[in-house]
């Protein structure tokens, strides 16, 4: 098991200066994905990899994994994947990141931390106030994707974004995944280990309107 970062731990309040989009990308008009707490990042490698037409963002909490993942980037000479790292409400709550907020074409939020105690819950990384702070700066027609295997969780995000006004939710059979930042479908770790034991998933999916 490992142990969870607390992100609200002053550790993360300085958030790391990021570069235009074009020094980051080779072009920096592609659309671009967000993924929120990527870990070590294989899922993006994958997904960086397999769609070269799209751009790809990862942000993370442990620096260990960013500092790794950044290294793997530049061995491999990806240039259309960049990651972060810190805590991504902090992040994209400050001014210097506004400017990616409001080039995204869709985020997802995959298998975040369920932080189970009642006491715990502001630890969680969808919260009111960071969805008001999507909603204001994301551009119509931005999608948010949400997965997780706990139940309660869901609930709880699910709430959370569909009580913002600007957010509709899209019915799942009705999405067309082939035009979207996951074309195929690439599993993320932690959605492969469900899987493999036939635990539940809920997902949903979010447009800003
Ligand atoms: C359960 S893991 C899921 C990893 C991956 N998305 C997957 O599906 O396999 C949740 C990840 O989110 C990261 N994380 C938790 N809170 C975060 C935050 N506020 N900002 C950025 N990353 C966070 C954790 O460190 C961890 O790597």
């Amino acid at each position: 098991m490992r142990q969870h970062v607390n992100p609200l731990s002053s550790n993360f309040n300085q958030v790391e200066r990021i570069p235009s989009l074009s020094e980051i990308y080779g072009n920096s008009k592609l659309n671009l994905h967000l993924d929120i707490g990527c870990a070590a990042g294989e899922f993006l490698f994958d997904l960086a990899l397999q769609n070269t037409s799209w751009n790809y963002m990862g942000i993370e909490i442990r620096e260990k994994l960013v500092k790794n993942a950044k290294l793997k980037v530049i061995e491999r000479e990806i240039n259309n994947l960049y990651f972060v790292f810190g805590n991504a409400n902090n992040i994209l709550n400050d001014d210097q990141s506004k400017f990616i907020v409001k080039s995204l074409k869709s985020i997802s939020f995959n298998f975040p931390d369920p932080w189970f105690k009642k006491r715990h819950y502001k630890r969680r990384v969808i919260q009111p106030e960071f969805i008001k702070t999507l909603s204001n700066s994301l551009r119509t027609g931005t999608l948010i994707f949400i997965k997780t295997d706990v139940r309660d969780l869901f609930d709880y995000m699910n709430c959370t974004i569909s009580s913002n006004v600007s957010f509709k939710t899209i019915d799942k059979k009705d999405f067309n995944y082939s035009e979207s930042f996951n074309p195929n479908k690439v599993k993320t770790n932690r959605e492969k280990y469900v899987l493999v034991n036939q635990l539940d998933i809920f997902e949903g999916i979010y447009i800003k309107i």
